[in-house]
């Protein structure tokens, strides 16, 4: 009890929570067992805790993080709005716990959520096919190049480059290097925008796709999308929409309609679902209509009978006839993709049209009251301010002393100690206030010997290291 007490009085005043197996209360359970002995270890080591010393370690851990749940989270890119618990409640339903081998008979209730699923995101999109596989953006983008390539190589006609914006998320770069491509990266022009006399000497009969984000990474919309769809398509190429923006065009402007032919959906940035931060989340792959035969497998569709008037609906699973295979298992992560459509339907057409005029109202409101230069825009759902001549991840750390998530530091480098901020539709205009406040309190602090973050459990990290040689478990910890 008195290493205990020690403890709690640390974990309050340092940030500083203690490994359950550091608590020194370890139990040897011996129990004999009804198990055969091959089975079984002799003993096993456990902390021997109460139930309010577990739930308080876990209650102080859970304190020590910053959440959405918790404040703004202005993570530009990333799109971190926040997630609203009606939609973790339907998930959480018993009828949603469907097992992936069930047979299709059993479970049409589920691949009726599929395939309503696949038919919402086309019609967003302004796709004619979707497969609800890849389990990630960067999942999604991987496939959808591999679909790129697939379409290519059955036309006889082996393609060898990507062309890609230098501002592009990284994971453009390693989604087309993986599937084999050479990357052939693109500079941005005067305005931020695609540079057309830069993309016309870059396409050539060589370039399989462009890669484009609309808005772009610095929120501005690429008014020049239909010559540079031209472009594309008269050399043979094919145009892939990174849907990651997707939430300042939401019921506006429908990628399909500017034409791209092969996007993905972000369902954790635009459809609130949670991040999936390598975890279960889902990356949803759109396409026209003649790319369709290569999307991953299995797909959804209403039986044949189903088309008979007198006939109740019925759905079943198939094959694409040129499918790239699957990229993950089942049809992808059902109670994620469940919440996309639950956030879906809730919403309707009117809903999702308000949240995107929400995020581009809120983008531009916070980027009125910040004293920082914002080079480019006009801008939409997101924008890219400069720390100046503050470094921009020494700007984060100071937000973070000020109660408050810091932007995307750093990216894209075309602004100069970038400090990328997406508020998302989700703020009030309380909080917007506070978090411009938060901006301007750094801004006109000169503090040069900052040693923030000084009021977060974790102090200024070395971030290099931590990349470089990640410690993820307690045993990592322990050796
Ligand atoms: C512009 C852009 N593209 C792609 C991705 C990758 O998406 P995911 O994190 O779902 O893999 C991100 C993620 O932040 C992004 O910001």
């Amino acid at each position: 009890m008195e290493h205990n007490q020690a403890s709690w009085n640390d974990s309050a005043s340092a940030g500083y929570e203690p490994l359950l197996t550091e608590k020194n209360t370890t139990a040897v359970l011996t129990e004999d067992s009804a198990l055969p002995d091959e089975l079984t270890r002799d003993s096993l080591e456990l902390p021997a805790l109460s139930e309010p010393e577990l739930a308080r370690h876990y209650t102080r851990l859970s304190q020590m993080n910053y959440s959405i749940d918790t404040g703004p989270y202005p993570l530009g890119s990333c799109t971190m709005k926040f997630n609203p618990t009606f939609f973790e409640d339907i998930a959480a339903r018993p009828e949603g716990s469907t097992h992936p081998d069930r047979h299709e008979e059993t479970i049409q209730g589920t691949l009726q959520v599929y395939y309503e699923l696949q038919d919402y995101l086309a019609r967003i999109g302004g796709m004619d096919a979707v497969s609800l596989q890849p389990p990630a953006g960067a999942a999604g983008e991987f496939t959808g190049i591999l679909v790129a390539k697939a379409y290519h190589e059955r036309h006889g006609d082996s393609r060898s480059e990507v062309v890609i914006p230098a501002s592009a998320h990284g994971t453009n770069f390693a989604s087309a290097a993986m599937a084999g491509y050479d990357v052939v990266e693109l500079p941005a022009a005067e305005d931020g925008r695609v540079d057309l006399a830069a993309l016309r000497e870059a396409v050539t009969e060589e370039t399989a796709a462009l890669m484009l984000t609309n808005p772009n990474t610095l929120g501005l919309f690429e008014r020049d999308i239909e010559t540079i769809a031209e472009i594309i398509h008269d050399a043979g190429g094919l145009l892939y929409y990174d849907g990651a923006n997707l939430n300042a065009l939401l019921g506006r402007a429908r990628p399909g309609d500017m034409g791209f032919d092969i996007m993905h959906y972000n369902v954790h940035k635009t459809f609130a679902t949670p991040h999936g931060g390598g975890g279960p989340g889902a990356g949803p792959v759109g396409v026209t209509e003649e790319l369709a035969q290569y999307l991953p497998a299995p797909r959804i569709r209403k039986t044949d009978e189903s088309s008979s008037d007198d006939e109740e609906i019925r759905y079943e699973l198939f094959e694409p006839s040129h499918t790239i295979g699957k990229v993950h298992g089942a049809m992808g992560n059902w109670l994620v993709l469940l919440k996309a459509y639950s956030y879906i339907s809730r919403l309707g057409d009117e809903g999702l049209r308000d949240a995107s005029a929400k995020a581009v109202l809120n983008a531009n409101y916070l980027g009125k009251l910040i004293d920082l230069d914002i080079p480019f825009g006009p801008y939409h759902h997101e924008f890219v301010a400069s720390a100046g001549d503050h470094d921009a991840a020494d700007f984060a750390k100071e937000m973070l002393d000020r109660g408050v998530h810091p932007p995307t530091t750093k990216w894209p480098e075309i602004v100069s100690e970038a400090l990328m901020t997406e508020p998302t539709e989700a703020e009030s205009k309380r909080d917007l206030d506070q978090l411009a406040a938060a901006f301007n309190s750094v801004q006109t602090s000169n503090d040069e010997q900052s040693e923030a973050p000084t009021t977060t459990a974790a102090r200024y990290i070395d971030q290099t290291s931590a990349a470089r040689n990640p410690r993820l478990s307690w045993h990592a910890l322990e050796e």
